[in-house]
């Protein structure tokens, strides 16, 4: 089977009359105004605020396929199954199916759709704790799906109960870490056995137990997960049941696609084969060899997440999603290097950039973006980043006594991630200052930590009523720029915490002082004027002919909420901005505040930033409610 076949028939099961869900487009890699998560790394992630309750466009089940990328995994990239780029297959229940319909179904799809056959799948439920019960309804429904196919599925045989650590799902795992106001559940997992002959439990830390789903030694692959997302953490610290009872489905498609191959090497799956044969075809370094295999895999993976990032305009930076663009190129580029033990240039990688763009000629995910654009940015980091690259490894082999601080140095200046450097100290069979190192170590990581605050593990989207309404507000400022400057004014990003909000846009001059008091004016007459928000789902070329500003380069659904603001059918005035969004906003401006502009800068050639803030002396509840009136 091919990633194009499995994609495929994993959409059109959810999407038959029967099931009724409609295909919603995978979201960008880095999320839209969501200033606590770098990138998406889950499918659940751009549908958080519709776990919580808002009104989805297309309704209450949904299917799709969501790239995704967990820096978390990158030092565990180099065996056959951890990626930190990987597409997630999702099917979502928003209040409406749950636990009896999504396990049989789920089940079907992978015995009857893929093929794979039950007696090599094993299931994990909730073994429940002092506020959640034991997810003993799934057990049953689990017995009865197995009986089905003539397998008396016995708990500890076929079905494993395990703490939350293991199958309880949030953003930030079990339930303890869970920040106030974050959603989660139990789960119930499912994990293809690719059989004892293996040998790698002899490896694993539960080497003297009987191997089991969880045992993470490679025989088990974990390839479905369903959340029952019901339940949203408190302030005070407990679980308060959902307004919905939700169902987030995820399946790695590597994974699912490996399992259908019975090759437990997801690198060797059509999603990856191309492109270890490109390396090899460079290189000349084939992936037979067993020591080959490590570095080939991360080449493969850090050169397709870059390539993702690249596509959704990340550019490599010292800082935030640029940072570990940066870090991902550097490390390919070491280990590359490594592998062929000569002088590389950036042409050797950008041919292997070119192979991850081939692997996904059949996808939406790189039709239209330019690939010249994408292989220019790769290759002019790389370029820089081999120029020294020689010389750095030479001093790496002068140094006799691997120091913290050399490392540090060295990452300095030749750009050398420290993790990286670490392990070639370890191969020469330095003795290594790991205190030091350590110390030097934690501080460059505190330091990315303080850069992308609470991001790694997830952290909560903020919905707060501060960013509710400078949502609003920047759907205010763009219309207020286009008012002002001109029609040519469209979206090139926005960024949104709970003190102000960062908007791009395409202008080629710096706004003048008399251009900025002008936008402040027309955003502050219209806060005055407490318009009415309103919100209505419609479909995606009607919003565009009603005049709704959509994002250029996002992919939207067929259906898609607009978000006006003045509503003339209230008697409130013309509308003065309409747009097509996701929200939450405000529903009258009133509340909004006063609006300034604090700094207006450029972002790129033909790119404005401008920061603007909500200055308080907020109407309070009642004042509002006389304003209405
Ligand atoms: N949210 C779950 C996961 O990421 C299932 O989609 O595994």
């Amino acid at each position: 089977m091919t990633h194009t076949d499995l994609r495929k028939k994993f959409i059109e099961f959810f999407t038959t009359s029967s099931r009724n869900h409609k295909e919603i487009p995978s979201a960008p890699l880095v999320p839209e105004n969501d200033p606590t998560s770098l990138f998406t790394s889950s499918g659940m992630q751009p549908l958080i605020n519709y776990l919580l309750g808002e009104t989805h466009p297309l309704g209450t089940r949904l299917v799709n396929s969501q790239k995704c990328f967990r820096s978390q995994d990158i030092e565990e990239v180099g065996d056959n199954r951890h990626t930190t780029f990987f597409e997630m297959l999702g099917n979502w229940s928003l209040g409406d199916y749950f636990k009896k319909e999504q396990l049989p179904w789920n089940f079907e799809f992978l015995t009857q759709e893929i093929g794979l056959d039950p007696q090599r799948l094993y299931v994990t439920v909730f073994e429940g704790d002092k506020s959640v019960s034991k997810d003993t309804e799934s057990i049953a429904i689990w017995k009865e799906i197995f009986i089905d196919v003539g397998i008396d599925a016995k708990v500890g045989e076929r079905i494993f109960a395990y703490p939350a650590k293991k199958n309880w799902w949030s953003r930030s795992g079990e339930p303890e870490n869970m920040p106030p106001n974050e959603p989660g559940g139990p789960d119930s997992e499912v994990f293809f056995d690719f059989g004892q002959d293996l040998k790698l439990h002899e490896k694993s830390p539960f080497k003297n137990q009987k191997c089991h789903p969880n045992c993470d030694c490679g025989r088990f692959l974990e390839i479905a997960n369903s959340v029952f997302m019901q339940y949203q953490k408190q302030k005070d610290g407990t679980l308060k049941e959902l307004p919905n009872k939700n169902v987030d489905f995820g399946g790695g498609l590597e994974r699912m696609l490996a399992a259908t191959l019975d090759n437990s090497d997801i690198f060797q799956t059509d999603l990856y084969s191309q492109i270890i044969e490109t390396i090899y075809k460079v290189s000349g370094k084939s992936y037979k060899e067993e020591e080959n295999k490590p570095p080939m895999r991360i080449i493969a993976d850090h050169l397709k997440a870059a390539t993702f990032m690249v596509a959704d305009k990340v550019e490599p930076s010292n800082k935030q999603q640029g940072y570990i663009l940066r870090r991902l190129l550097r490390r390919a580029a070491v280990k590359y290097r490594l592998l062929t033990n000569v002088s590389i240039t950036e042409q050797d990688l950008l041919e292997i950039v070119e192979s991850v763009l081939k692997t996904y000629e059949n996808t939406f995910y790189f039709k239209n973006i330019n690939h010249d654009v994408i292989k220019n940015v790769i290759g002019s980091e790389l370029f820089r980043f081999t120029l020294s690259l020689d010389k750095g490894m030479r001093e790496i082999q002068k140094i006799s006594r691997a120091d913290g601080k050399i490392a540090f140095d060295l990452y300095q200046t030749y750009g050398f991630p420290l993790e990286i450097t670490a392990e070639l100290f370890a191969r020469k069979g330095q003795k290594i200052d790991i205190k030091q190192f350590e110390q030097e170590f934690k501080k460059h990581r505190e330091l990315s930590r303080t850069a992308t605050k609470g991001i790694f593990k997830g952290g909560l989207q903020d919905q707060s009523e501060e960013t509710t309404r400078l949502h609003t507000a920047t759907h205010l400022l763009q219309q207020a720029l286009r008012t002002v400057l001109g029609d040519h004014i469209r979206q090139k990003g926005s960024h949104i915490t709970a003190e102000r909000l960062r908007f791009d846009f395409s202008h080629p001059h710096k706004l003048t002082a008399n251009e900025i008091k002008k936008i402040e004016d027309l955003i502050n007459k219209q806060i005055e004027m407490n318009l009415p928000v309103s919100m209505k789902i419609i479909n995606l070329a009607e919003a565009i002919r009603e005049g709704a500003l959509t994002v250029p380069g996002v992919n939207y659904p067929e259906k898609v909420k607009v978000y006006s603001v003045g509503n003339p059918s209230t008697g409130s005035g013309q509308v003065f901005s309409k747009e097509v969004c996701g929200g939450p906003h405000v529903d009258f401006t009133a509340g909004l505040g006063k609006f300034k502009i604090i700094k207006e800068e450029a972002q790129a050639a033909g790119i404005r930033r401008i920061y603007a803030i909500l200055q308080t002396n907020v109407p309070d509840k009642q004042n509002l409610a006389q304003k209405r009136d």
